[in-house]
Formats: structure tokens, sequence, C-alpha cells
């Protein structure tokens, strides 16, 4: 554990000690995530290249001494603790999602999708308590969200004794966040927290969920994978995310196949006759995303991280021209860092805010993070919040 991660931990089992009155029996923590590139090709069965980063929401928890059958859940974030019956959960979700604050409908929905998954009666189990401390932070494109989903999951399967793998914990996460939540999210982010490893990236397959771990190499090159955090907050609860998914839908169901990763760039002439101009770059745009990630896996392996700058600067004229889920602060923090010698930049995650990714040679992340300062500033945009990341293990008990 990182001198962060021991006071993370320590904060989660303090907040336990302060809101249940008794000490938690352990922590566990996940992670968040960068997606090195394959943007919005998650939903569409496409290929995604994530890792997760350092950053990790950490969960102290201990079942419950009463023999009640409730889970409580409380969190640095929220000065009231939520509790619930385990078995009003189904009731809860999805129908009335509303009557449970924002944040705690994240372990909680965990909470239903794994007893739901694993066919475990609510009353089988025992009642938990939990306490939520995280450095992930939020609202910056960094899956912040799937840092609670996958630290509760493994926390409370090892505490219910439910063996299922970290694929079908990864669908728990999602359906938390699709059903609970009610963002309409791929599957990458709790892929990504759940099957991370320390200096690699997760080449996932979104349609077999088949995952390679493949070595970034980013020290011995020399290189820094830099984030510049845009503070530009957004939510994928509401609005283009899901009307970006709708789009991806329509422009499969034009060419009759069950998703774009059954298009193909020589398919896109004929979806030209089909659908209208926006439909088409959308499709554009994924199609072509899932061909630079299979491009990024085949050069990383072939020449190495230095080498793979152009397809990340490629990715983000894609998301900015005909994906359009860029916004003025991310195409300043992209191209303050490629003029200041940045290999490659692009933004990460899901849009319309969040955070810039940038890959550095040491010796010139100084420059990058000056020159990125100094163009915000000189846009009239809230300065950045810029700090370097590092391929990272996946959740895990502490
Ligand atoms: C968000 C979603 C993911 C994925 C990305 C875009 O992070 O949670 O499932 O769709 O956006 O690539």
């Amino acid at each position: 554990m990182t001198a962060t991660d021991i006071r993370t931990a320590a904060i989660a089992r303090a907040l336990f000690a302060a809101r249940f009155g008794a000490d938690a029996v352990g922590t566990w923590s996940a992670p968040g995530r960068v997606n090195l590139i394959g943007e919005h090709t998650d939903y569409n069965d496409g290929f995604v290249l994530p890792f997760a980063i350092q950053h990790r929401t950490h969960v102290a928890l201990a079942p419950r001494a009463d023999g009640v059958f409730r889970v409580r859940v409380a969190s640095t974030f929220d000065d009231a603790t939520v509790e619930v019956a385990l078995d009003d959960l189904d009731e809860i979700f999805p129908a009335q999602r509303d009557d449970v604050p924002e944040w705690a409908r994240y372990p909680l929905g965990v909470a239903w999708a794994l007893l739901a998954a694993s066919g475990t009666d609510p009353r089988a189990v025992t009642g938990v308590d939990l306490a939520f401390a995280s450095d992930v932070p939020v609202g910056a494109g960094l899956s912040s969200s799937a840092a609670i989903e996958g630290a509760t999951a493994v926390a409370l399967a090892d505490t219910w004794g439910i063996s299922l793998d970290r694929v079908a914990l990864a669908k728990v996460g999602r359906r938390a966040e699709n059903e609970a939540v009610g963002a309409p999210t791929g599957i990458m982010d709790q892929m990504a927290s759940l099957l991370g490893r320390a200096d690699a990236a997760i080449f996932l397959d979104c349609r077999s969920l088949d995952a390679q771990v493949i070595d970034l190499g980013f020290a011995d090159a020399g290189l820094e994978l830099v984030v510049i955090d845009t503070g530009v907050k957004h939510s994928h609860a509401t609005g283009g995310y899901g009307e970006r998914r709708a789009a991806c839908e329509r422009g499969a169901a034009a060419l009759g196949v069950p998703a774009l990763r059954d298009v193909s760039v020589d398919d896109l002439p004929r979806l030209a006759e089909l659908v209208d101009d926006v439909t088409y770059r959308r499709v554009r745009h994924v199609v072509t995303e899932n061909q630079r990630v299979l491009d990024t896996v085949r050069t990383l392996r072939e020449q190495g991280p230095t080498a793979i700058g152009d397809l990340l600067v490629a990715s983000h004229a894609s998301m900015r021209d005909d994906f359009e889920i860029s916004v003025p602060e991310l195409d300043t923090a992209v191209e303050a860092a490629l003029a200041a010698g940045a290999v490659g930049a692009r933004m990460t995650g899901g849009g319309f805010g969040g955070a810039a990714i940038a890959l550095v040679a040491h010796d010139k992340v100084l420059a990058v993070t000056d020159a990125a300062t100094a163009a915000f500033a000189a846009a009239g945009f809230a300065a950045p919040t810029i700090f370097t990341v590092t391929p990272s293990a996946g959740a895990a008990r502490d």
C-alpha cells in the first residue's frame, strides 16, 4: 500500500468508527482508471485499452453484530448515513431509486445487483455496515464511480462468501450504474478497476469480455502519463452520453447489424446513403476508434509506447469533430500539451468535461504542465489540476 492508501484506508476506518460506534473488520479498495484509447466503443461491443490508476476508493466494512438484515452506508462526501433493509433492495432498484441519495445508489446498487447475480436470498446473508473514503478525483472522468462499485463488490463478495469471478463482479458494477444510478454506460470502467495490473493496460474485447494484459513500458521508455483535469464537471446520467449511445444504435440498426463492432471502415460509404450526417459521423468515430485500439495494441507490442502518439492525437480529433464530446477546455489541454512536446494527447473518458491525458517524456513534464496552465489562463479558464498517474493493480482487500 502507498502512503496515500494507508491514509485513505485510515480515514474510512475512522469514519466507520464515528458513524457506527464499532471497529470495521477490514478495508477493501478499488482504483479509478484512465482510458489510454478506445472511447465510446465499449457499449458498441468494441475494443478498449484502459488501465487502473493509483488513486483508490477504500471501504471499511463490518457485518452487523445485531443480526439485523440491513445495510448502512456512510461516506466522507455526505453527513447523512443511509440505511435500507436488504430485502427492500429489490423494490428500491430500479423503480424507487430516486428515494436514495445519489452517492448511496452506487454501493446499495452493487449490493442489490450482487445478490441478484449470485442468486443469493437477502435473508441468507448478514447485515453490513460500510464506510467509504476516496482519493479518486470526482467528475474528472477517472471513474470514481467504478472505484466505489469495485470496492463494494469485492468487500461484499468476500463478506457474504459469494464466489463470482472478476468479470461477473464487473457486470454487477455495470448493472448498478445502469439501473440503480441510471447512467447508460458500458463495462470498461468496472473491468479496468477490477482487473488492473501494475505497469499494464487491459485490452478488452467488450463483446466476449476477453481481457488481455498489455505491458505499457512507460517507465522503461522514459515516459510519464500526465492527467490534465479541466475541472469541467459532467454527468453521464443526463444528456449527451445517452444521445451518443442512441445514435450508435441507430447506425447499427440502419446497417442491420447487432452492434457497431460489426461495421468496418469499408462499410462507411454504404452507411452514408442510409443515415443523416450526424449519425454518420457518430458511427465513423466508433468504427475508426475500434481500429485505433487494435493499432495501438499492435504498436505497443512491436514498437513500444513512444510510437503511439499519432493514434492518441487521431482519437482526440475524432472525438472532437465526429463524436462531438470534447469541450474547449479539453481541446486547449491537448493542444498545449502537444505544443510543449508531448508524444501524444487526447481527452479520456465519456467527455463533456473531465480530463485529458498526455504521454510525455520525463524531462518535458514540467514544460507540459506550465504550457497547459498558461493556455488555460490565456483562455480565461479556471486553472486545471495536473498530476501524473501510474498503471496500478485492481480491486483487492487492503
Ligand atoms: C464512461 C463510461 C464507459 C465508457 C466511457 C467512454 O466512462 O462509464 O463505459 O463508455 O465513458 O469510452
